[in-house]
């Protein structure tokens, strides 16, 4: 279905960016079927240099090219952009709409729009760029399951996808989308405490980010639970236990489980 779909992707910032960047790394789609918008002219221009991708200052022309939009948009801009196109008729050949919008709800898009445009509500997060990005989405009211099967062959190339219900969608933003940045300051300070042990910098980082990778690949590819993981590795009166025991008395578990809460109570009142 992919290959031969036109695809606009409205707003090429960070998302925007890491959406047509692993679509075409993983060749699953030519440039000339990504067209994206912007606001300015020098960054339309850069990211057309950049990715060899058709990045214009009009959604209008845009989405009435495209069968796929892709809206990624901050949710400050959002409704303007909407109510334009709306009243443009841009969406007269109802393509598929999909929103990866923080907080903002797939029925709130849809009466905004006032068209009969299927939309579907998607999570996806910044590694997409690399192909190892995660994305959940969630159907709208007249979204069917081959719109779905659409939204999946758009993000599969870009990582791991399932579809949940959108009531979910806020703890999907705060867990997935803002979580790559919760483990960057993690692999951070993992590096630091080997820094304080003589490693050098670049040393220390590259450890911290491997084994970051091969823990989760663990738990991936296994399918066991962390806890039992984590029983593997911690020997009797061992030095892990006991470092563990630290984390434990820095509380971690809750600090971490509570940034998650936060970054989502946080996300389900960006739309408003
Ligand atoms: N960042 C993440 O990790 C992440 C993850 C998942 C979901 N999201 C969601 O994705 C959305 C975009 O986030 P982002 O981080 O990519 O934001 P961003 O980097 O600020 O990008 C926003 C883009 O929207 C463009 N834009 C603004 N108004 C526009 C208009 N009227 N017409 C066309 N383009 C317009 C901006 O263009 P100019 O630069 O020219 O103004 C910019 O390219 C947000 O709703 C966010 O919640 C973000």
């Amino acid at each position: 279905m992919l290959k031969d779909k036109r695809i606009a992707i409205l707003g090429s910032g960070t998302m925007g960016r890491a959406i047509a960047g692993g679509l075409l790394h993983s060749a699953k789609l030519k440039p000339g079927q990504l067209r994206a918008t912007c606001r300015r002219k020098d960054a339309a221009e850069l990211f057309a240099r950049e990715l060899g991708v058709q990045c214009v200052l009009d959604n209008a022309e845009a989405v009435t090219w495209a069968e796929v939009v892709i809206l990624c948009l901050k949710p400050k801009d959002l409704t303007k952009v909407l109510e334009q196109l709306r009243d443009q008729g841009a969406l007269s050949h109802k393509p598929l709409v999909i929103s990866i919008v923080a907080g903002t709800s797939t029925g709130y898009i849809e009466t905004v729009l006032a068209s009969a445009c299927p939309v579907v509500r998607a999570m996806p997060n910044t590694p997409c760029f690399i192909g190892k990005g995660m994305t959940v989405v969630a159907k709208g009211s007249r979204a069917r399951a081959t719109h779905i099967d659409l939204a999946r062959e758009i993000f599969t190339p870009l990582g791991r996808f399932i579809e949940l219900d959108e009531k979910h969608m806020d703890t999907v933003t705060g867990l997935s989308a803002s979580g790559p940045a919760f483990m960057y300051v993690i692999i951070e300070a993992l590096a630091d405490g080997g820094v304080m042990r003589g490693l050098p910098r670049n040393v220390a980082i590259e450890l911290a980010a491997q084994m970051t990778l091969g823990a989760a690949e663990m738990v991936l590819s296994t399918g066991r639970h962390p806890a039992s993981l984590k029983d593997d590795v911690t020997t009797p009166a061992g030095c892990t236990i006991a470092g563990i025991l630290a984390l434990e008395d820095g509380r971690i578990r809750s600090v971490l489980a509570r940034g998650v809460e936060t970054a989502s109570k946080v996300a389900a009142e960006l739309g408003k």
